[in-house]
């Protein structure tokens, strides 16, 4: 059955929602046979597929390149996209046009990385009927100001802060919002706070749903994991023991047979 942001938004109090990255038709058929809810075209394709060292290099048209390889899947999963850090600092009718763009190549919603900062053009974004995912806590298109991958809402101050935030994504008519690296007790009070689920990724088990970064779980990474990602697979090793065995077999003449 076709998951909408609208199932989303229902299932809040009723089950866990679960939701992965992928960047790839393959990932994508592999996720939605899994009976995973959500799929998110994240700007980490910048990191886990394009070798970049964070997400800020990431442009439209590689988001547009990736979400269309992830929609020829068709999945019953509701495929969210990430508006990259490149348009989203751009005017509000840029990000309306490549939001556009996206709910036409098929997609049910864009993902957009902010909070209170944010909420005009959120707000804008919704009242132009594009259905978007809001994003807090961590926003790894800031890191280069944050200047570090750590935990939020520790001080009281920040606490208040995250908190605002959360309520101006709900406010600008987010069906969802995904908190990254929030204090687990707060991201409780968040859930409890808000009537739209909320993800968490790396903010512990009070949320109303986990996504996680598919090449962080499936051990398909070639760096070290953050310590909240479970790691259910070790894929990367498969591949190279793979191409291993493959290659002595050519070298010793084992392959063709
Ligand atoms: O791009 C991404 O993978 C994300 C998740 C961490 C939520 O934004
Ligand atoms: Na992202």
């Amino acid at each position: 059955m076709k998951i909408t942001t609208k199932t989303i938004r229902e299932l809040k109090g009723d089950r866990p929602i679960s939701a992965v990255t992928a960047y790839d038709f393959p990932t994508t058929v592999y996720a939605d046979e899994a009976g995973i809810d959500l799929i998110l075209v994240g700007d980490s394709v910048g990191t886990t597929v394009l070798g970049y060292s964070t997400t800020v290099p990431v442009t439209l048209e590689m988001m547009e390149h990736h979400a269309a390889a992830v929609l020829r899947a068709v999945p019953d999963a509701l495929v969210v996209v990430d508006l990259p850090f490149a348009e989203a600092s751009l005017e509000r009718e840029h990000v309306l046009r490549a939001s556009r763009r996206f709910l036409q190549m098929g997609a049910g919603a864009v993902k957009l990385e902010g909070g209170v900062a944010q909420q005009d053009l959120r707000s804008y974004l919704v009242d132009a009927g594009i259905p978007v995912l809001g994003h807090i806590g961590l926003l790894p298109q800031r890191i280069q100001v944050e200047g570090a991958y750590r935990k939020y809402g520790r001080s009281e101050a920040e606490a208040e802060q995250i908190l605002a935030d959360a309520e101006s994504v709900e406010a600008s008519g987010c069906f969802a919002c995904i908190g990254e690296m929030i204090d687990p007790i707060l991201s409780g009070e968040i859930r409890d706070r808000l009537s739209i689920p909320l993800i968490g990724i790396g903010c512990g088990p009070e949320c109303d749903g986990q996504i996680l970064v598919s090449h962080d779980m499936l051990g398909l990474g070639t760096e070290k994991v953050p310590s909240f990602v479970k790691v259910y697979a070790e894929l990367g090793p498969q591949i190279r023991r793979s191409f291993e065995a493959y290659r002595e077999d050519v070298l010793e003449n084992r392959f063709p047979s």
